[in-house]
């Protein structure tokens, strides 16, 4: 596999001190229940909570999604969140968004769970058509469609660890 950087570690980190001073502006008078989404978005949200201002709550979820041929990925819950979040503001954070299906997922059940508001993060954006992106307030970078990895972003499990983000080349 040969990967060239697409986003050097210190714009990665630039955009994650400016996306938390945003949050911190926008949600300065409540106490949200953040909500990662396991695996790839540990990395980000490990890092953007260190810039937020206001008390918060922290919670994961983890979700898979099996992708057929004809790539229609249904998505399966693997672990829920179990911090309350009826009447709460939640900020969920996502690594990247794709074909939007996990975070129409994600979306529905969370909602579901009754919380006054949910604001989606999302550290990428490839950019597509997809009707996920009403409901994302923060974006880190938009990225061309191409398969990337960093920053807790996988390929076959491998990756996450690079402080960068970088595309696959073949
Ligand atoms: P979506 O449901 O198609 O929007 O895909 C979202 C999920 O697919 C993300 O949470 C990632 O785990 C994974 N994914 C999508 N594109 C990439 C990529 O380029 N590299 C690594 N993982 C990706
Ligand atoms: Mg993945």
């Amino acid at each position: 596999m040969r990967f060239e950087v697409l986003i050097p570690e210190d714009r990665v980190q630039k955009r994650v001190r400016e996306l938390g001073v945003e949050i911190s502006n926008d949600l300065q008078s409540g106490a949200p229940v953040i909500v990662g989404v396991l695996t790839g978005a540990f990395v980000f949200m490990a890092d953007l909570v260190k810039h937020l201002k206001m008390p918060a709550a922290i919670d994961f979820i983890k979700v898979k999604s099996y992708q057929n041929q004809s790539s229609t990925g249904v998505i399966r819950l693997l672990s829920d969140i179990t911090v309350p979040v009826e009447g709460k503001d939640i900020l969920l954070i996502e690594d990247i968004l794709d074909t939007g299906r996990t975070l129409d997922f994600l979306i529905d059940h969370l909602n579901s769970k009754k919380p006054k508001s949910l604001r989606v993060c999302c550290f990428l954006d490839k950019d597509l058509p997809v009707k996920a992106r009403d409901h994302v307030s923060y974006v880190g970078f938009k990225i061309p469609d191409r398969f990337v990895v960093g920053y807790g972003l996988d390929y076959n499990d491998q990756y996450r660890e690079l402080p960068h983000v970088a595309a696959l080349t073949e």
